[in-house]
């Protein structure tokens, strides 16, 4: 049997990244946030098609900030959030003195469920936190019509799904505020690093202050700054902190390589979402789940699901991928129900996570795969060849 040595994540650093670096390192005295940090915010707000985006430390630091700006403009009050994302957007809801809500996921776009958020809304939801899965697109226009109607904003985390789309609009770019994240493994790569993007102008001067200490000389438009002025209580105006910050910035380096990382990313997309394609095809579909709502969606990793009448197939398909020699993550997004997870009870939240049927089907049968532009398509073909002998 062949071993691919198929890794999760690889490289996506190239040689012109590196000289793009060096080239900036022998050229400039400039390494903390200057102007090659602005230059990307705007590159990256044009791709995306949004009027604000801030960079950041890390797609974590992303979801932190956004909830911490939520409750500086809208108070503190439930969030609606999936038990099927990364740890850091329910952390991100707790800490900030939210409750999170928890709705299950929809199984074809393994995003939040649009009528379980329906029968979640109070008159305390502050927001609603939608993860895009891996690639996937999680909205569609009834969901968004929903809460338009309700006047409940809508917090995008799409830190697994660059240049995914809903029609023509990026996911990223829908909602009130949005999150991503450049750690290496994603799409493109600030090494670390994340963006929040919006198109308020005050949550985007509010998110840029507390990126940075919560220091009112870090806001970049003089009418807000001007408004925002402690006039009254004799603060220094270098020192006015005017709301709870943090230090979440990023740095040159950092935006160095995203603005040459950015220059390939729809191209890198391209090739991805022909892998996963050419992967859910070769899927025999009596075992594996394959129907996704893959239209629009930018492919971060291949999506392996056991159909849950067949998941005594489990213990095989782990060894499929063994011998293969193929990285793989059980659970998919962060590793399945985040219900079943420690954190929770060291914040009072006890939930059934079995409650969350969707999710659990996930959490027990489901995984994903490394995909890559580079990725060969007769180890695809081999690899799902491999999956379906399990079931014979
Ligand atoms: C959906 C989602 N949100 C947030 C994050 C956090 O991003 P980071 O690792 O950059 O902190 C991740 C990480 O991969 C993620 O997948």
């Amino acid at each position: 049997m062949n071993n691919f040595r198929w890794p999760l994540i690889q490289n996506n650093i190239t040689d012109g990244d590196k000289t793009a670096l060096v080239k900036h390192i022998m050229t400039s005295d400039r390494f903390t946030q200057g102007e090659k940090v602005k230059k990307f915010e705007q590159e990256w707000s044009k791709w995306l098609g949004v009027k604000h985006s801030i960079f950041v430390s890390s797609g974590s630091a992303a979801n932190f900030l956004t909830l911490s700006a939520l409750r500086d403009m809208a108070g503190v009050g439930e969030v609606i959030v999936p038990p099927l994302t990364w740890v850091s957007d329910i952390v991100s809801v707790i800490e900030n003195g939210f409750t999170p809500v928890f709705v299950d996921i929809n199984p074809e776009t393994l995003a939040l469920d649009y009528e379980g958020v329906k029968k979640a809304i109070t008159k305390n939801t502050k927001a609603v936190f939608l993860t895009h899965i891996l690639g996937l697109n999680g909205l569609n226009v009834q969901f968004l019509d929903l809460l338009k109607k309700q006047k409940i904003p809508l917090i995008e985390d799409a830190c697994e799904s660059h240049g995914a789309k809903m029609g023509s609009k990026k996911v990223g770019s829908i909602g009130f505020a949005s999150n991503f994240s450049f750690y290496y493994g994603h799409h493109m790569t600030t090494v670390e690093g994340g963006m929040v993007c919006t198109n308020d102008p005050e949550f985007a001067q509010l998110v840029r202050i507390k990126r940075g200490h919560g220091l009112l000389r870090e806001s970049t438009d003089s009418a807000h700054l001007q408004k925002h002025l402690n006039n009254s209580k004799q603060v220094y105006k270098e020192f006015d902190f005017p709301v709870v910050g943090f230090n979440f910035r990023n740095n040159e380096l950092g935006a160095v390589l995203g603005l040459n990382q950015l220059k390939r990313l729809d191209k890198n997309n391209a090739q991805r979402t022909l892998r996963l394609q050419r992967f859910l095809k070769g899927l025999d579909k009596k075992t594996y789940f394959t129907q996704y709502h893959t239209k629009g969606s930018s492919s971060y990793a291949l999506l392996l699901q056991i159909r849950s009448e067949k998941s005594s197939l489990k213990s095989q398909v782990e060894k499929v991928l063994s011998d293969l020699g193929v990285e793989y993550r059980r659970g998919m997004s962060g590793g399945g129900n985040q219900l079943r997870q420690g954190f929770l009870k060291t914040r009072g939240i006890d939930i059934d996570p079995t409650k969350y049927v969707n999710t659990e089907q996930i959490h027990q049968n489901g995984f994903y795969i490394g995909n890559f532009p580079s990725l060969p398509m007769k180890w695809i073909d081999q690899l799902c060849k491999a999956l379906n002998e399990v079931a014979k």
